[in-house]
């Protein structure tokens, strides 16, 4: 798409159609473009030049971790046709493995939930925040039927499929694209997952790790990091981000206890505890 053909609409409004004209960011949410797109531009003053370094950041923060062509209608199928609880879980680990962030949880996804879960009291309201496919592992999760789960990500098609996802087994949930960072979700959560997401929302903000701890409403912040990069390099990794943790936790009157799995390590913290 030549980005300068849409004569009537301000540079910012072009850049956010000429970033969703492509097919891999096509339904990235429209706020979260538009608020990289509006740094890009007034530090560039280019429209060409902002669009690539649009582009390249949701790659970063997201593009990097997705299957680049998901189906999502025919994942719904694959999960319809699932008859038992087994078929189910075989579908929901084979989804999970077309992101990065979920397919390397596969390993240990079944110690991950148990530890988890058995460190918190059974939640009421849980939310997941940049939540990727993770959803697909609430089978896993042991939550009691009542709990209601709301889960978001910056993908409206994946959203889409999400809140199916939710009929499809049974929860009862609500599945919202949103940028978490600039608009946190209201409300109250005993549980919210923030996993793998702060190096990522740190791309675009800096003091997104603070302004999450600070904005969401929890009991419980289950915070996670990789032990490892994309690339799979580990050189340091988790020591580099358990400093970057105690950094954000320094002074704060919030406890915390550390789980360490092969290939994420997590970070419980009572967060209305003291
Ligand atoms: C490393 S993945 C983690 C996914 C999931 N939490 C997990 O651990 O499986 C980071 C996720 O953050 C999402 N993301 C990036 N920026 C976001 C934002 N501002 N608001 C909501 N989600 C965002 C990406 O789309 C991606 O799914």
């Amino acid at each position: 798409m030549d980005v300068t053909d849409l004569t009537d609409l301000t540079d910012l409004d072009r850049l956010v159609a000429a970033v969703r004209a492509s097919s891999k960011y096509r339904a990235v949410n429209a706020d979260l473009i538009r608020r990289i797109g509006a740094r890009e531009l007034s530090g560039r003053g280019n429209l060409k030049e902002a669009l690539k370094a649009v582009k390249n950041k949701l790659h970063q923060v997201a593009g990097a971790y997705l299957d680049h062509a998901p189906r999502y209608e025919r994942w719904l199928q694959e999960l319809l046709a699932a008859s038992d609880a087994d078929s189910l879980r075989r579908v929901c680990t084979r989804l999970m493995s077309r992101h990065a962030s979920t397919q390397e949880r596969l390993p240990i996804l079944d110690a991950f939930y148990r530890a988890i879960f058995a460190a918190v009291p059974a939640p009421r309201r849980v939310a997941d925040l940049a939540c990727g496919l993770n959803p697909l592992a609430i089978p896993w999760m042991g939550l009691p039927a009542s709990t209601q789960y709301y889960a978001a990500d910056i993908y409206d098609d994946m959203m889409g499929f999400t809140q199916a996802f939710f009929s499809v087994v049974g929860v009862n949930g609500v599945a919202e694209s949103r940028d978490v960072l600039a608009a946190p979700p209201r409300g109250h959560f005993d549980v919210a997952f923030v996993l793998k997401a702060l190096p990522c929302l740190e791309q675009v903000d800096k003091q997104a790790a603070r302004r999450i701890l600070d904005a969401v409403d929890a009991e419980r912040l289950v915070i996670s990091y990789p032990a490892h990069s994309l690339g799979g390099r580990a050189k340091g990794m988790p020591a580099h981000y358990e400093r970057q943790f105690e950094q954000l936790m320094a002074g704060s009157p919030c406890t915390w206890q550390k789980l360490v799995f092969q290939t994420e390590v997590v970070f419980i913290v009572a967060k209305n505890r003291l």
